[in-house]
């Protein structure tokens, strides 16, 4: 039996684990030069903008929606299929999401459907880069420009990828991204925020550490209840080692997809992603299985073959707290449909192109 491949994997190279170990020597662990150093990095990637980091793509959105100002009586329209996150923010500032379906081709959000979902109620959009495709910047900031919405981009998974060009966090209104272990490139646990002006850098701050304001050498006050997401330096020095190889990441993830593509039994009757080589990271490479085929028993069959598979996401409006809040089977039908179906399949840098021809064998076996 060949090696479990798991569905992804992070790569870190020694250069980064010495670095880490000189942190845990130097006597400063938590936030100090290595956060700023990986901020001004990120900030530099992502074209001189202002950007803090966090100790979670969580803590990222949340604060981005105090920072816009949302809370108890608003609305803030999202994607049923994301990771659970992109909606418990809205809650968890008092506001209500509201979600609409996605395109069945992208599987982000369906930018009609956010049109029509507008109310006077509505304050805010927060699109989902699923898997790493990003969704269409244009017609979504012409909706939010028309509409008077802020948006704040649920980047967790698209570092890395650009639309028109433009790499994703260089424009726009707030942008998101997580440093999870399994995103493109991690701090094991992290996030940062870009935000749109030079302004919101105090509050910013403040709201991630507590509140608190530093005047002198002294000098404390605090005007406003801020959280504990304050990311570490020794988090912060992984993120260093990580990003200079965003770009070759990406590079190979787009190679190994490309492979995935030449090789996958199209008769299988499964919905590929779009074959996009420009704009996507890459962050997972996921098939739709046909509605004949027992997600569950596909997984474990894979399993069985040494095959790692993942599910991002089943459609949250019909999780329990969701159904509560009103939500409730039916209303989202493509949503609904690819989250009962989607499977992640393994794809990481530092995988074989030989695995992929192993993945898309042992697929045809068990759905052949
Ligand atoms: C789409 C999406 N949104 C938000 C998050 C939250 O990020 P984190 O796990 O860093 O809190 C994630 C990551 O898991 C994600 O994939």
């Amino acid at each position: 039996m060949p090696e479990f491949l798991p569905f992804t994997r992070p790569t870190i190279d020694e250069a980064t684990i010495a670095g880490v170990a000189d942190v845990l020597r130097s006597g400063w662990l938590t936030s100090g030069p290595q956060v700023k150093a990986f901020e001004a990095a990120l900030s530099g990637y992502c074209g001189g903008r202002p950007v803090r980091c966090f100790n979670s793509g969580t803590a990222t959105l949340a604060v981005a929606l105090r920072l816009a100002g949302i809370g108890p009586g608003d609305e803030v329209i999202t994607s049923p299929l994301s990771w659970v996150a992109t909606a418990n923010v809205v809650l968890e500032v008092g506001a209500r999401p509201v979600f609409v379906d996605v395109e069945p081709r992208t599987r982000n959000i369906d930018l009609d459907a956010v049109e029509k979902a507008v109310t006077r109620a509505t304050r805010a959009i927060i699109p989902v880069d699923l898997a790493g495709l990003p969704v269409d910047r244009d017609r979504l900031y012409d909706i939010a420009r028309r509409h008077e919405l802020r948006v704040i981009e649920d980047a967790a998974q698209s570092l890395g990828a650009s639309w028109r060009g433009k790499r994703l966090g260089t424009f726009g209104d707030f942008v998101s991204f997580s440093f999870h272990a399994n995103k493109n490139i991690t701090t094991a646990e992290g996030g940062a925020l870009v935000l749109p002006d030079e302004s919101l850098v105090a509050r910013c701050e403040q709201l991630r550490l507590q509140g608190v304001i530093r005047t002198g050498e002294d000098g404390m006050d605090v005007e406003v209840a801020g959280g504990k997401y304050n990311l570490t330096d020794v988090a912060a020095r992984i993120g260093l080692g990580q990003l200079p190889q965003l770009e070759r990441f990406t590079e190979r993830r787009r190679a190994l997809v490309r492979r995935y593509f030449q090789r996958w039994d199209r008769g299988l009757g499964c919905e590929l992603p779009p074959e996009d080589y420009e704009q996507s990271n890459w962050h997972m490479f996921q098939v739709t299985l046909p509605e004949r085929v027992e997600r569950s028993r596909f997984i474990a069959s894979m399993r069985d073959q040494g095959i790692g598979v993942g599910v991002h996401y089943p459609a949250m409006h019909l999780f329990q707290l969701y159904r509560r809040l009103g939500w409730r089977e039916g209303q989202f039908p493509h949503a609904e449909r690819i989250g009962r179906s989607i499977a992640t399949l393994p794809l990481f840098p530092a995988m074989r192109d030989s695995d992929v021809d192993r993945v898309c064998e042992a697929a045809r076996k068990v759905l052949g």
